[in-house]
């Protein structure tokens, strides 16, 4: 099991940029992130306000003195300790990742950052430029990507149980911004101000979830795409609060992503849909431990996680936690990708490019075509939803 014994090596000093008190994601990093012992908490910029960071990170159990007034001075006066930090995560607002995450490669961290990284194409592969350089990981927090039926989807299609992919449907369409939200919501506030969120709002925040699970299970490269989006809440515009996006994948494959902040009534409908020549798989992150199996002319399978007729040699095995029937969920999926990010950051430290290589985890490519996504869909939405060429 990967995560059954913590790693004899010791966890990596790590440190927080952003996840605050009160802000939506922080929790689920710390939580994630120490899950498995592969980091421990040792400093943290946790907030654009000095003091409340410093009240947060003791009450934490950090030291004062190790706990921030902005990212600069942490990378700075850490790079000074003997006991400085390691690895870093990000999370804060967009428009920040950027700047961030380069200050930190360049102090020689390792970075785990959210999505989307940046809000060009252009400064994401200058992340993964200077990762290489520095021969530092870059991980990107694709959250529910560790959920481990999703492995098990992915070592079925990739072994060919439903047949060639033909179909792909992704969607994540909560009904949460409904209304003008933002007004009385900080946290929904920056996500509608394109200088803060970049030059998407739904197709970024939720869009790229979706969209980076299909590519996970199916391993398909879009070719080229057509993006219609609106503003439903009016005040939102440019920025769209639901989109829709037909793609068409290498092997001549068809899909749609419908990503949508406006889907009245709706929790998350985060629903991934592979159509194969033989049967389809359907995964749904309200009910993330099972995957239904449907093939033509047979009745509709469900796949549970934990069991033992679930591929042996994938991710859907390997992290499990506790056996079928206890329901895991999303801090599960958080600790599952955090064990790889601590692996493959200790491996880099060790010289280590095999274990690296064998070990799955969202990484800065991972990150690049999220915001490929983006950048392409705007262009396309913005004149006519016209049809673009995903790849220049
Ligand atoms: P939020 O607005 O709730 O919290 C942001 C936090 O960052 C606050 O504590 C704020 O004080 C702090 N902050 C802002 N600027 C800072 C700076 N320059 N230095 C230090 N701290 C700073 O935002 P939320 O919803 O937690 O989102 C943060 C990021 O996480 C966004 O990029 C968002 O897209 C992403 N996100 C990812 C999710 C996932 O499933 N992977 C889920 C939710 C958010």
């Amino acid at each position: 099991m990967f995560n059954e014994e913590m790693r004899s090596e010791q966890p990596l000093r790590w440190a927080m940029v952003g996840g605050g008190r009160g802000s939506q994601i922080g929790y689920a990093h710390r939580s994630g992130a120490t899950r498995d012992g592969h980091f421990q908490l040792m400093a943290g910029a946790f907030d654009i306000d000095a003091d409340r960071c410093r009240d947060f990170g003791t009450n934490l159990g950090l030291s004062a003195d190790r706990c921030y007034a902005d990212y600069l001075t942490m990378f700075t006066e850490e790079a000074k300790r003997d006991d400085g930090i390691q690895a870093v995560s990000i999370a804060t607002p967009n428009a920040t990742h950027y700047p961030i995450a380069m200050a930190a490669l360049e102090s020689g961290l390792h970075v785990v950052c959210e999505k989307p990284v940046t809000f060009t194409v252009v400064e994401a592969e200058d992340l993964k430029r200077i990762a290489q350089k520095h021969n530092r990981i870059f991980g990107v927090m694709y959250g529910y990507a560790g959920f481990q039926m999703i492995h098990q989807a992915r070592e079925m299609i990739q072994r060919g149980d439903i047949g060639e992919v033909r179909v792909i449907n992704m969607q994540f369409a909560h009904g949460f911004h409904a209304q003008e939200v933002e007004k009385n919501d900080p946290g929904a506030k920056w996500r509608m101000n394109p200088a803060v969120s970049g030059p998407t709002y739904v197709l970024g925040d939720i869009g790229t979830h979706a969209f980076y699970m299909a590519q996970l299970m199916t391993n398909l490269d879009v070719e080229s795409l057509c993006c219609t989006r609106q503003s439903f809440v009016k005040s939102r515009a440019p920025l769209e609060d639901n989109a829709h996006v037909m793609m068409q994948f290498s092997n001549g494959a068809v899909g749609t992503l419908w990503a949508s902040g406006v889907n009245a009534g709706s929790m998350h409908q985060q629903k991934i849909r592979i159509v194969g020549e033989k049967a389809s798989l359907e995964w749904w992150d309200e009910r993330p431990n099972q995957l239904s199996l449907e093939i033509q002319g047979e009745p509709a399978r469900v796949l549970e996680r934990g069991m033992s007729y679930l591929h042996k040699d994938s991710s859907a095995v390997d992290s499990d936690r506790i056996g079928g029937g206890h329901a895991e969920g999303f801090f599960e999926s958080w600790s599952n990708i955090y064990s790889r990010f601590g692996v493959v950051m200790k491996a880099a430290n060790r010289g280590d490019q095999a274990t690296i290589d064998a070990t799955w985890y969202p990484d800065i490519d991972a990150g690049i075509e999220g915001v490929r996504l983006l950048e392409r869909c705007v262009d396309s939405a913005d004149n006519g939803a016209k049809w673009v060429k995903y790849h220049d």
